[in-house]
């Protein structure tokens, strides 16, 4: 008997499970030590002394078990639980960011979790002491194996979400300041006398039909934006949301430091605060804004808006609409859609024989399939006379047809109103169960509606329109070519599980950026491995289509600031890297984006005082 004696005199039942809570929480203690390290030396370091310890324990809570064991046990969970309390509410004074809270994150749930429970445990086993007589009870074992799988289970996530945790501070400059680096904040419009058209955008929650909307100006989409190419823009944008927030000017081409992405072009700019924006407009044609901080957010709550931009000179329209199809869903959840915020039918005016122009933009948030809408307009031969803002070639009347307007994307129809009818557009995209709520339709003009048409012709802009030079497409050589291979696989990033969304196997802000120069033609190969549809967006650039799965575009030149990647397709697209800064390269499918399906064209030679992460709160997916 002597020696099993001493192994069973604590009962087994209670520091069987001690022991296993204490290990689990020396094992995410030590996951999170990297991380921490990197933050702060000394947290670090506290981290794998406490997780040292507790793994000493915890082991000799079950094989060499004493009343100092447990009372040491007790105290190192009790000082994390009051640590970690203080760091979660009041702040700890010391650190990376002394004062001020830090969010709750899944692994330290978890340790807190082990930790709280051990203790009454521990407790139990100090003031009951060894029990006189062997512990002779069979029945522990049985309760010990499921709860062992249960607690092994939730180390497991706590070490994997802890290995992987939100990223703290990252830098994305291509070169420390320093002599020849370009600071990104210098990267401004220059001065100059083009007629300035300001504005102010004052973001805040309201109360939009019993629902709660995030707003600019009160209303979704925020206004309408409409100026004339050449004018300098002049933004004034006034926070007051109960979060930060940025806008990006989505298809513009400006300078680098009004681009609006938060932790890479700003600080997110923080409640109560002023930023103003102001950049010339180069470009006619169709764009929008939205918020860039916490995007996957923002937008669907509200924040966006129509921004067109009048061509100096060229055809006039007897009526010119931009239509914004986006979220109305504030802080519920929900799948509610309109167009220019209206659910249901958008009714426009129009008279028979009017020239019409319709804008239509797609700011959907989207779900994970990235579907495209499918859009089919009745009762008038239409045209469509540009995408992403930019004019096509010899564009050639259509019926109806299915007209793919990806995430992110515009489409720019024209037509003449017939007489005595009405022209309708709606959104053929197969829908199921919930989703069907989410219909949405344009109405012009008045008298009856164009009867219903099965619509299975699919709209291409691969071969639409007529040939035309174009200096980039037809280049035969490229001084940067790249791949960039999407797939997508469950795993553990930002503290969570997520669906991650990847970049030739890497999420952001791990993805690698594609670094160019000034004056470079770059060429960039889509190549999607997934089910899904990824609009891929480039910021403060315009691709040039070139090949849509391996044959040139035999139509119009193309220019877009976001290709429709279909499912397993893969496309090319080119660019002109003539605007030098740090500039975002991503799906627009919110979420995918969110999960990790974001990159970068950077310039050599740019720093940013900014950067991404908890440190700054600058999350700009
Ligand atoms: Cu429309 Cu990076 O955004
Ligand atoms: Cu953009
Ligand atoms: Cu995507």
């Amino acid at each position: 008997m002597g020696q099993s004696q001493s192994l069973t005199v604590y009962r087994r039942s209670l520091r069987g499970p001690a022991a296993l809570l204490t290990l689990g929480a020396a094992a995410i203690h030590l996951s999170a030590a990297p991380d921490h390290l990197q933050e702060y030396v000394a947290f670090g370091g506290l981290f794998i002394v406490v997780g040292i310890a507790q793994a000493f324990l915890g082991l000799a809570a079950w094989l060499r078990p004493s009343r100092r064991i447990f009372v040491a046990a007790v105290l190192i969970a009790l000082g994390c639980l009051v640590v970690w309390t203080i760091s979660r509410t009041a702040g700890l004074p010391i650190g990376p960011t002394p004062g001020k809270p830090e969010p709750a994150a899944f692994p330290d749930l978890v340790t807190s979790l082990f930790e709280v429970t051990s203790v009454p445990l521990l407790l139990v086993l100090i003031v009951r002491g060894p029990r006189q007589a062997p512990d002779r009870r069979r029945g522990w074992l049985g309760a010990m194996v499921p709860l062992a799988v249960v607690l092994t289970l939730l180390t497991f996530l706590g070490v994997m979400t802890g290995l992987n945790p939100l990223p703290f501070a990252v830098d994305m400059s291509t070169a420390p300041p320093g002599p020849g680096v370009t600071p990104l904040q210098m990267l401004t419009e220059p001065p100059g006398d083009e007629p300035v058209k300001a504005f102010t955008l004052t973001a805040r929650v309201t109360q939009q039909a019993g629902h709660q909307v995030w707003t600019y100006n009160g209303t979704v989409p925020g206004p309408e934006l409409r100026v004339t190419q050449g004018d300098r823009v002049r933004v004034t944008l006034i926070n007051h949301l109960p979060a930060a927030t940025s806008i990006h000017w989505h298809g513009l081409r400006l300078p680098n430091a009004e681009d609006g992405v938060a932790g890479l072009t700003q600080q997110a700019l923080a409640p109560g605060q002023t930023y103003t924006y102001e950049f010339v407009v180069k470009d006619p044609g169709t764009y929008w804004y939205h918020s860039h901080q916490d995007t996957e957010h923002q937008v669907p709550k509200g924040l966006y808006g129509a921004l067109v931009v009048l061509p100096g000179q060229g055809p006039t329209y007897d009526r010119d609409y931009a239509v914004a199809v986006g979220d109305l869903n504030g802080s519920d959840a929900g799948d509610r859609i309109g167009a220019n915020g209206l659910l249901g039918d958008l009714h426009l005016t129009a008279h028979p024989g009017e020239l019409v122009r319709l804008r239509l933009i797609d700011a959907i948030q989207g779900d994970m399939t990235g579907f495209p809408e499918l859009l089919t307009l009745l009762g008038a031969p239409y045209r469509v006379i540009a995408l992403d803002g930019h004019d096509l070639n010899g564009p050639t009347d259509l019926g109806p047809e299915l007209l793919p307007i990806g995430i992110g994307q515009r489409y720019d129809l024209a037509f003449r109103m017939p007489s005595g009818s009405q022209v309708k557009l709606i959104d053929n995209r197969p829908r199921r169960g919930s989703q069907l709520a989410r219909t949405w339709t344009v109405t012009l003009g008045e008298g009856p509606t164009p009867p219903p048409v099965t619509v299975h012709t699919r709209f291409d802009l691969a071969t639409y329109g007529t040939t035309a030079p174009d200096e980039v497409a037809q280049r035969q050589t490229f001084d940067e070519s790249r791949d960039l291979v999407v797939t997508n696989q469950h795993g553990f990033r930002y503290g969570s599980e997520q669906f991650l969304h990847m970049f030739n196997g890497r999420t952001f802000p791990d993805t690698q950026p594609i670094i160019v120069r000034k004056g470079l033609f770059v060429r960039l190969r889509f190549v999607n491995n997934t089910d899904e549809y990824h609009p891929i967006h480039l910021h403060g650039h315009v691709y040039s289509v070139i090949r849509k799965n391996g044959r040139p575009i035999s139509g119009t030149p193309v220019h877009l600031d976001s290709i429709l990647v279909g499912p397993h397709e893969t496309w090319e697209g080119a660019f002109l890297a003539d605007n030098p800064g740090l500039w975002m390269l991503h799906c627009h499918v919110l979420v995918h984006a969110a999960f990790g399906l974001s990159t970068m064209v950077s310039y050599e030679g740019v720093s940013t005082p900014y950067s991404i992460g908890s440190r700054s709160g600058n999350f700009p997916e």
